[in-house]
């Protein structure tokens, strides 16, 4: 009842869901339904396209995360941003900038692969505003963005082993 109280205004009710979000079932959004392991890496799985979220626990707010899943394009973090190139003969390639210097320009492209690129060789070369993340807004439901934003919340840095 409460509960309901509180989702009649639209500002706390996303907040009052997501302290109801259950982290294991988040895990199997993230890992089934969301796809996110295409870009994301995880403790060591996963893409290494998109930022790595081994320990955004310890780096992001609840209503942070939120925010980068329903409206990526939002706020970016610097070294998140996307970065574009555009040979001579008309080719595009964006991806995670690695390296650049005066002459080249290092990016690990949408499918993993290091691609180094000379300057010359280039018509364009320049950070995307946009994220290549898509908005899961219309993808996830209320619950199955609480549990995934849980699920986000609880990951504190890699999994310590027991040693034998
Ligand atoms: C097509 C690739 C792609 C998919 C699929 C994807 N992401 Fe992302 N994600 C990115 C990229 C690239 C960024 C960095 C740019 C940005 O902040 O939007 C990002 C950023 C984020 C951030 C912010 C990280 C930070 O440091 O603040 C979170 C949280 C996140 N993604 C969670 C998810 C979750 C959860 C899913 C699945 C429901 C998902 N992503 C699916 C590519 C993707």
């Amino acid at each position: 009842m409460k509960m309901k109280l509180v989702c009649i205004m639209a500002l706390a009710c996303s907040a009052a869901f997501a302290q109801t979000g259950d982290a294991a079932r988040g895990k199997a959004v993230f890992e089934g339904k969301g796809q996110c392991f295409t870009c994301h890496r995880i403790n060591g799985n996963g893409s290494r396209t998109g930022p790595d979220l081994t320990d955004i626990g310890n780096l992001r707010k609840q209503e942070q995360l939120e925010k980068s899943i329903l409206d990526p394009d939002a706020e970016i973090d610097r070294q998140n941003r996307t970065y574009r190139v555009v040979t001579s003969t008309g080719e595009t390639i964006s991806g995670r900038l690695l390296n650049m210097d005066a002459f080249s320009i290092q990016l690990l492209d949408s499918k993993e692969r290091l691609r180094s690129f000379t300057k010359s060789n280039l018509k364009e070369w320049a950070f995307v505003e946009k994220s290549p993340m898509p908005s899961f807004k219309d993808k996830l439901n209320a619950q199955e963005l609480a549990d995934v934003v849980s699920y986000l919340v609880s990951l504190k840095g890699i999994e310590e082993r027991i040693a034998p």
